[in-house]
């Protein structure tokens, strides 16, 4: 071994290994790609319509918020100052409205005690997986596909996941069971699974009531918790709604919620927060030493608007939640008008129809990956987000997530044009365009 290369080891930082892991990759992918492609129309990102935030909107209910502390609390203006511009209780500041909120728009029952204020339901996850995993052979279940951001939180804590498929009708209990068992029976432990129950990311569906109760059964019978991940769920008409998995849970004890403030008011606010009786202090305390506490101007402005709204935050989302059903609508009935009933391109293309959320997925008849998302944008225009990178391990799918909360109805409307010629392309035998730029291999990634 030369000199050099000597050195050049000796210099080698050696860094953990989930900065390798691909679910780390495609975000920063994804991120490019959309900042390459500016002028693209974008069913990619899972991110609230813009066309409505307002500059007067974050000093308009800090006022109310701070109006609050001082007539009805009666504080002065040198605490309420500290409170807003100083470090502060690392459980948060409004866990009180947080209560009132989830009683009154979700019908969820639980004391201010049981939340914590995160930044975030990601740093909320981080917490969570701390908490509760503390040994190497604990295992985390997560459905595949599955939101990114728990795989990446597990994998930057060395936890070891499993997996059970998640599809149109929800999931096979009796899958998750076996899964279970087999780590049991190798000497391993579930110690959570993870689930959006309600218009999941990334595939739109919501459980039924029967799979709910269940998952709630099983928790309890095999001593696990249920992490309820639920940033989507107020987004449906009332009726489709289900009850969540915490207040399924009577006793309190396996269901940690977690809530988000990033769709219903804006992700810069990076409010989130936890719900667990039996974790609250200990999130607590971690959280102490990894963000000490969730920003004060943050908890100001979502303490403005649950106050506003009376703890009603379904009534103060309204126009949202009707605009962003209306984009479902509208997408569902440009697909039908794309690929009509009937047509060739229709037997051989299918997708979802959720009741609400942000997201839908399209099936395709070829398989769909980052090669092909970046000609789909320098050709067509149009982005989405390739299926496979849900899954741990990426594996190859022929589906795409399309989300429909980003785009106003006339962009919708022509991103659907876009996205019905690239996949006309990509299927007509002889415009191989596309897939002879794939076969390349990877060499977008
Ligand atoms: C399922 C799911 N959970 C959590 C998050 C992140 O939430 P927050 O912005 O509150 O950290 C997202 C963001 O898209 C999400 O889709």
């Amino acid at each position: 071994m030369g000199a050099s290369t000597h050195q050049a080891n000796r210099d080698e930082l050696i860094l953990h290994s989930s900065l390798t892991d691909p679910c780390l990759n495609t975000m920063t992918f994804l991120n490019d790609i959309a900042s390459q492609y500016p002028e693209a129309i974008s069913f990619a990102p899972g991110r609230p319509i813009e066309k409505d935030f307002k500059f007067g909107d974050i000093s308009f209910y800090i006022n109310i918020y701070i109006d609050h502390l001082m007539k009805n609390e009666h504080r002065l203006e040198s605490g309420v100052i500290t409170q807003l511009f100083q470090y502060g209780p690392s459980e948060g500041y409004i866990r009180a409205l947080i209560a009132d909120m989830l009683n009154i728009t979700d019908g969820i029952t639980c004391s201010p005690e049981d939340i914590v204020v995160t930044s975030g339901a990601q740093e909320g996850m981080l917490l969570i997986l701390r908490a509760l995993f503390s040994d190497s052979d604990d295992v985390l279940l997560v459905p595949q596909p599955v939101y990114v951001g728990i795989i990446g939180a597990a994998r930057l804590l060395d936890i070891r996941i499993e997996t059970f498929d998640i599809h149109e009708h929800g999931v096979e209990i009796s899958e998750i069971k076996e899964k279970i068992q087999a780590t049991e029976a190798e000497g391993g432990k579930v110690k959570a699974l993870y689930i959006n129950a309600d218009f999941c990311n990334p595939i739109g569906i919501s459980l039924p009531l029967n799979q709910r109760k269940e998952l709630v059964k099983l928790a309890r019978n095999y001593n696990l918790t249920l992490l309820e991940d639920n940033p989507y769920g107020i987004f449906g008409s009332e009726r489709s709604i289900n009850p969540t998995l915490i207040s399924l849970d009577l006793h309190n004890n396996h269901v940690a919620y977690l809530g988000s403030f990033s769709k219903t008011l804006f992700p810069g606010v990076r409010v989130g927060f936890i719900v667990s009786r039996r974790l609250s202090l200990a999130l607590t305390k971690i959280k102490s030493m990894l963000t000490l506490n969730t920003s004060p101007i943050g908890q100001a402005i979502v303490g403005g608007v649950l106050l506003e709204c009376q703890g009603d935050l379904r009534h103060h989302c309204k126009t949202k939640i009707n605009f962003y059903l209306n984009n479902l609508d509208d997408l569902l009935n440009q697909l039908d008008a794309s690929f009509p009933e009937g047509s060739h391109l229709r037997s051989q293309i299918s997708w979802n129809r959720p009741k609400g959320g942000f997201f839908l997925v399209l099936r395709l008849p070829f398989p769909v990956n980052l090669s092909l998302l970046k000609i789909s944008a320098e050709q067509h225009g149009v982005l989405w987000t390739p299926m496979e990178i849900f899954y741990s391990p990426p594996r190859e799918s022929n589906e795409i997530r399309l989300s429909f909360s980003y785009l106003t109805p006339e962009e919708l409307k022509e991103g659907v044009i876009r996205l019905s010629d690239f996949i006309k392309e990509c299927m007509a035998i002889n415009t191989p365009k596309a897939f002879n730029k794939q076969s390349k291999g990877d060499e977008y990634k």
